[in-house]
């Protein structure tokens, strides 16, 4: 009933093919606005204790933001098989394992195959705490490593990249090394796990024909339905199936994984985090609109000027184009479903496309959720300088320089990691 009054409101919003207003870069212009309570129910009813959180109003936010913006999974699939398609327990000059496993899905012909790149600490004793998360060009870029399989996928041109025909050669080989700590990741006793976004969904529109959706559709269905998946939720669905493999993968220790993600693949990595409770820990770097930063302030990216990549989202989304207001979430409640796991936002200085201060809000925002818990919360009043990293069960911190991830934001999940997986006695 109040979902489809909601529906009424949004289908009645201001979306519009006028000219998008200025991009706002002026803290004064950011207007009024009030965000959803992350704790009062759409029956109006006030949340006050862990039973009323997980049986109810989880449930329901979980739901909002499938509907109105992610998109949900339409279903589960069978025959999801796992094979180790490489080990070399010498790699990187003796520092670590590398694993190479696929992940297919039955007997579908051509059907999309999930590769995730593993490295391991060399001297395994028992399974390992591992950081996952996606990246965008391919497994063979996040190191220079000759013996990664090169992905086969669609991978958008790129000279620079070694990008040519939509397709990767040797010369992209570690192009992205400077996202990707590897070897200080394995010498503070990490496992590192990564997957090309692209092997879930490449990211173009094409009418979600590539990638895993068309694996979902019903007789004669052509496209997912308006309330259905995007590209952000196909990717976080495969780290959600990464997930499952960890599961029965004797070198991880699955109770103890920590999913970080950049920019749109940190907007998956939340989205991940926030339904799969598997996640110990969620890192969002510089994830920006659609991520951690609150939509209500339309401060840098917009909802309109996202929208551009429609393909992300679910078709409902486009409704709340210039139309924040109507949203019956707000991104505090993305982080708020992690809640009592451990999160981390981080922003960068100049990357205020992604608004640095919208991204500290939401954190601080989603405190409610984590106190009613009986959890700290984010122990900071105001946004901190630069470099000063806030440790509380929400972390934050913001950094100098570009929209990027750097050697800066890996130290500080490690540490945040070792304070919240390792040193929990
Ligand atoms: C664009 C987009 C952002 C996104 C970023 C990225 O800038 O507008 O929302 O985070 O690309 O993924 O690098």
């Amino acid at each position: 009933m109040l979902l489809s009054s909601i529906l009424l409101v949004v289908s009645s919003g201001s979306y519009a093919n006028s000219a998008p207003p200025e991009i706002n870069y002026d803290e004064a212009k950011v207007p009024d606005y009030v965000l959803p309570d992350s704790l009062i129910c759409l029956d109006g009813t006030q949340v006050n204790n862990a039973g009323g959180w997980f049986e109810k109003r989880r449930p329901e936010i979980l739901h909002l933001f499938e509907e109105f913006v992610y998109g949900r999974v339409p279903g589960e699939l069978e025959n999801i098989n796992f094979k180790v398609i490489s080990i070399d327990s010498e790699s990187l000059n003796g520092k670590a394992i590398r694993k190479e496993v696929g992940i297919s899905f039955g007997d579908h012909e051509g059907s999309p195959r999930i590769n995730i790149l593993l490295y391991l600490p060399p001297d395994l004793k028992k399974p390992v705490p591992t950081f996952v998360g996606l990246n965008f060009h391919g497994n063979h870029t996040i190191h220079s490593d000759p013996g990664i399989k090169l992905s086969e996928q669609w991978v958008n041109n790129n000279q620079e990249l070694g990008i040519e025909n939509d397709r990767a050669t040797e010369r992209s080989r570690g192009s992205n090394s400077s996202r990707w700590e590897v070897e200080q990741i394995l010498d503070r006793g990490y496992a590192l796990a990564t997957i090309y976004c692209g092997d879930m969904d490449p990211d173009f529109h094409d009418g979600f024909q590539n990638g895993v959706h068309p694996l979902f559709y019903q007789a004669g269905q052509t496209k997912p339905a308006p309330n259905e998946w995007g590209t952000i939720s196909a990717w976080a669905w495969g780290l959600t199936r990464a997930m499952d493999y960890f599961e029965v993968d004797q070198d991880i220790d699955h109770e103890r994984v920590a999913i970080m993600g950049h920019s749109r693949l940190g907007k998956a990595a939340l989205w991940a985090g926030a339904q799969d409770t598997r996640f110990a820990l969620v890192i969002s770097n510089n994830s920006g609109c659609c991520g951690a930063a609150l939509s209500r302030r339309r401060f840098g990216e917009t909802v309109r000027r996202i929208n551009r990549f429609e393909h992300w989202f679910c078709a409902n989304f486009r409704e709340f184009s210039d139309n924040e207001d109507e949203l019956p979430v707000d991104q505090h409640m993305l982080i708020a479903l992690i809640a009592p796991r451990p999160v981390y936002v981080a922003s960068a200085e100049e990357d205020l496309w992604a608004d640095p201060r919208g991204e500290f809000l939401a954190a601080q925002e989603a405190e409610s959720v984590y106190h009613m818990l009986d959890t700290e919360g984010l122990a900071a009043d105001e946004m901190p300088e630069l470099h000063q990293p806030i440790t509380s069960i929400i972390g934050y911190h913001i950094r100098s320089g570009k929209h990027d991830v750097t050697e800066y934001d890996w130290e500080r999940y490690m540490d945040f990691a070792d304070r919240y997986l390792i040193h929990t006695e």
